[in-house]
């Protein structure tokens, strides 16, 4: 799981190389390379560690040249080392890949090739690869060379080249998104896809190659999506797609929507802690031009359903991963109250090989920020596949889950580079929210109740701007547990998403244990972790269970466990039993999620400063999982 980047023209390859794949860090900071052909070789440079350690051995060591590839690691076999650093050169020296997927059947393949006599230098599945297409190039050069003394002709080179690789993927299984370099003909690169997206960016007299479209902002506004089973034959100046069954497709040039937006830290000391700053805005954004103050509803453009065909939705699945799925919780509990449509929300990785029963008025939503996470993208395809309407809500404009999914949302909520979500959590929540008022009031929901849920969503941004005024307080409380190893989080309803999701904000950045939990569910296990060295957060706002939360605080301060409690403003009585108390503004009970989870994003921010810990870039984590 990774992101890969290619490039041929008249620039300098490796400085697009080196951009293209900073933008692609959220896919993987494990290690990071590039190849280059210079004078007749192919040079590589590549290291353990981020882009910017690559950076650092290209500026004292440049690779010049003008076609190049490059790659940033997520590693899957084989730990993060120079050696499992990508691209991988096949043969001797003949091709250079990189590889974005997993290959399921690699061991087989490399037994074969160490057969053959192809030293292999990594442990990666990825290596096989390199080795297969320069053994396969020696097949086709053979018969290329008995057919031309046969018929005294001279085949097309690239037509051979692509014979060469696609001789190599027929024998692979698994998934792969590869751009491929070949040291004897400098003038062409080779990408293909198979279930790892690719895009190829289409400029004057050069090409780009991508694991999506990001890394081609601001250099070229021209984007070609392959599709899985294609090949790309690019050069300079041209740009063949081929189809493995179907033969030459003719590329569809679309013009490109993303720019590469602010990735500035805006005088902040860490991309997380700008995003979690950065809520109150875009929920705004998420919000602008859908509330439909006059019929007391919410619009959305980009549905692509006719009303018919909403008013007919009898059921709602809600699929994501991580964050996503959390906010999927959420959104449950909204559209169940207030719409009253049965809504099923599963983990994207086990909806993709489930054989759910789903009728024809099941509407099927993918949650992913990124848009490109692949147990999600999977999950879309099976549902379509069997016939259902997929839609999505995203971040990424141009991402794959958006390009697939017949209709959806966009989250609006700009660029999130820190890989722990807080910003894309809270938006999708809101997302999740107007969706909820809209069936609504499609079905039972009167005016006065819808206008009251507007009134409540207008207040939000003003009300966690607010929260965010917790960070002293709640800096506080991370420095006074920061030795403690276990932490549980237990809410109940509309909180128990949010003692999920902070739970996992926890672990994420600052590697302590957390556990979340429904509150009253404590008792039956986790409770037995209870002790004194072991902190219980616990979100309490008034409402409907604020009784019977306060009854499950008690019982954990009954076992001398301590107590952080999250509560609305002048609780009395919860600040009279707990430890500690962070107080956030007030608003209806079903929006109060998206105020309580900011001091717990905070408390994970503060926790993973005080344990020194990277925080936009947490050990063993991506920001987009793109291989199952
Ligand atoms: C990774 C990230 C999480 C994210 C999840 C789903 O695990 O580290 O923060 O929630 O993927 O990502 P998506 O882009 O689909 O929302």
């Amino acid at each position: 799981m990774c992101g890969i980047v290619g490039y041929i023209g008249s620039r300098d390859a490796s400085e697009f190389l080196v951009e293209g794949l900073r933008r692609l860090e959220y896919r993987g900071y494990d290690s990071a390379g590039v190849a280059v052909i210079d004078r007749g070789a192919i040079r590589v440079c590549k290291t353990t560690g981020r882009v910017d350690a690559l950076h650092g051995r290209l500026l004292s060591e440049p690779l010049p040249g003008h076609a190049g590839i490059g790659h940033t690691r997520w590693a899957t076999h084989g730990p993060a080392n120079d050696a499992n650093a990508h691209p991988h050169v096949g043969g001797l020296g003949e091709v250079a890949v990189v590889h974005n997927g997993v290959i399921e059947n690699y061991a087989g393949l490399r037994q074969q090739l160490e057969g053959a006599g192809f030293v292999f230098r990594s442990e990666t599945d990825s290596e096989v690869i390199a080795h297969l297409i320069a053994s396969c190039l020696d097949t086709q050069a053979a018969t290329d060379a008995a057919r031309a003394n046969g018929a005294g002709l001279r085949r097309d080179v690239h037509a051979s080249l692509v014979t060469a690789v696609r001789m190599a993927l027929a024998q692979l299984r698994g998934t792969y998104g590869l751009a491929i370099l070949f040291r004897d003909h400098p003038d062409v690169m080779i990408a293909a896809r198979l279930g790892s997206p690719l895009v190829v960016g289409v400029g004057p007299q050069e090409h780009f190659v991508a694991s999506d479209a990001l890394p081609l902002a601001g250099y070229t506004d021209k984007i070609v999506y392959l599709a899985d089973h294609q090949l790309a034959i690019v050069t300079a100046t041209s740009l063949r797609i081929t189809h493995r069954e179907l033969g030459a497709v003719k590329p569809s040039v679309e013009v490109l929507q993303v720019d590469a937006g602010d990735r500035t830290l805006n005088g902040f000391d860490h991309f997380m802690l700008k995003e979690i700053h950065e809520q109150p805005e875009s929920i705004r954004n998420a919000m602008r031009g859908r509330l439909d103050v006059e019929n007391a509803t919410a619009t959305f453009g980009g549905l692509n359903l006719t009303p018919q065909q909403l008013s007919s939705v009898r059921r709602i699945i809600l699929t994501g991963c991580g964050t996503s799925w959390h906010a999927g919780l959420l959104g449950e509990y909204l559209i169940e109250e207030w719409a009253r449509i049965p809504v099923e929300v599963e983990y994207a990785s086990e909806l993709r090989y489930r054989n759910p029963p789903v009728d024809a008025n099941t509407l099927v939503f993918a949650i992913s920020q990124s848009g490109e996470t692949a147990d999600t993208l999977g999950a879309i395809r099976e549902m379509k596949r069997t016939g259902h309407r997929t839609l999505a809500i995203c971040n990424v404009v141009a991402s794959s889950i958006a390009q697939e999914a017949d209709g959806g949302i966009f989250l609006h909520a700009g660029p999130e580079i820190g890989v722990a979500s807080t910003k894309a959590y809270t938006a999708q929540c809101m997302t999740l929210a107007m969706l909820a008022l809209y069936f609504a009031r499609m079905r039972h929901l009167g005016f006065e109740a819808g206008r009251r849920i507007i009134d409540d969503f207008q207040q939000l941004p003003d009300k966690l701007g607010q929260a965010l005024q917790t960070s002293d307080q709640v800096r506080y409380v991370a420095e006074k547990y920061q030795h403690a190893r276990n932490f549980l989080y237990l809410g109940r309803q509309y909180n128990f998403p949010t003692a999920l999701e902070g739970a996992l904000k926890l672990k994420e950045i600052s590697y302590v244990h957390a556990e979340g939990y429904p509150a009253a569910e404590m008792k039956h296990g986790p409770i037995a972790l209870v002790d004194q060295q072991t902190p219980s957060v616990f979100i309490v706002p008034r409402g409907f269970v604020y009784d019977k939360v306060m009854a499950n605080l008690e019982e954990v301060k009954a076992r001398g466990g301590p107590v952080i409690a999250v509560v609305q403003e002048g609780d009395r009585r919860a600040a009279q039993v707990a430890d500690d108390v962070i107080e956030v503004p007030s608003i209806s009970e079903s929006l109060q999620p998206l105020i309580n989870v900011v001091p717990l994003q905070l408390l994970a921010y503060h926790a993973a400063l005080l344990r020194d810990c990277d925080v936009d870039k947490p050990r063993n984590l991506a920001k987009s999982v793109t291989v199952e």
